[in-house]
């Protein structure tokens, strides 16, 4: 079963032909990676599926609807919630409200409503309060729960990035360079951790270039090279493609 279909998707920045003419699908339940050079269009690619940019030609279904005319909230509340490259935590609140952040796309009260203090958005409060405490348990961050954010390791503050986008509850989690920054150590953490997600029943579809944990933990692999897929297959048939090899290693491999 197929839950992101994109299909012939294209994207120009200028003269630039950053996404070109790309499709590929991901199965529900696996997890799979778009790796490729610096500049290959992968970043660009995450932003065409999760609605921050809208492309120039070309269709992606999420669930089997189209989301191409989305715009990202709506898409985000359908379920395909993202992480970015570079953290976008709230330095000066903790884990916790940085993880309740995450959760409010679904909470029907809204900011409002919370602003006029109307009682049923405590009760909603204190539910997306245990949903968070839930989050952090399972992501071993529970110690840090009133931790402001910006005084964490880095390692960690990528790993509360995780955490809020799980609050959305998601189906689809788009992973953009989750282990850029971490030492080698915490990079296993995270493929501990993303390897968790997906047993959760949630899809992943991440861009990464650590190749260890790429080919530790991927079902398929996709690769870019400047904005055009060259290869798709499992990561052992990756590891052995020719064509992939000479984009990583330049001609004289
Ligand atoms: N908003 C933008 N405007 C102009 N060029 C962009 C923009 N975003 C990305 N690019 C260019 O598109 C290409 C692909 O970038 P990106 O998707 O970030 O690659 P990757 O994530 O694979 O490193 C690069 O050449 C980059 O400079
Ligand atoms: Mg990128």
């Amino acid at each position: 079963m197929t839950i992101l279909s994109v299909r012939r998707v294209s994207k120009r920045f200028g003269g630039l032909q950053a996404v070109s003419d790309l499709s590929f699908d991901v199965a529900r339940g696996s997890i799979k990676a778009l790796i490729g050079p610096n500049g290959a269009g992968k970043t660009t690619l995450f932003n065409l599926i999760s609605g921050f940019l809208p492309p120039d030609s070309g269709e992606i279904y999420f669930g089997g609807a189209p989301v191409h005319d989305l715009p990202s909230h709506q898409i985000a509340s359908r379920g395909m919630v993202r992480t970015f490259q570079h953290i976008r935590l709230f330095p000066k609140m903790t884990v916790l409200e940085n993880i309740m952040v995450g959760r409010h796309v679904h909470s029907r009260a809204g900011f409002l409503a919370g602003m006029l203090n109307l009682p049923f958005t405590w009760r909603e409060e204190r539910r997306i309060r245990e949903k968070g405490q839930e989050i952090m348990e399972l992501l071993g961050i529970a110690e840090h729960a009133h931790t402001e954010a910006a005084s964490l390791a880095y390692g960690q503050q990528r790993v509360v990035e995780i955490g809020r986008a799980l609050a959305c509850e998601p189906r689809l989690l788009l992973l953009d360079e989750p282990a850029a920054g971490l030492n080698m150590r915490e990079t296993i953490g995270m493929g501990g951790l993303i390897g968790k997600i997906r047993d959760m029943g949630i899809t992943v579809l991440l861009v990464e270039h650590d190749m260890s944990l790429v080919m530790g933990i991927s079902d398929e692999i996709v690769v870019l090279s400047f904005g055009q897929k060259i290869a798709e297959d499992r990561p052992l048939a990756i590891q052995k493609n020719r064509e992939v090899i000479r984009v990583y290693l330049g001609d004289d491999a």
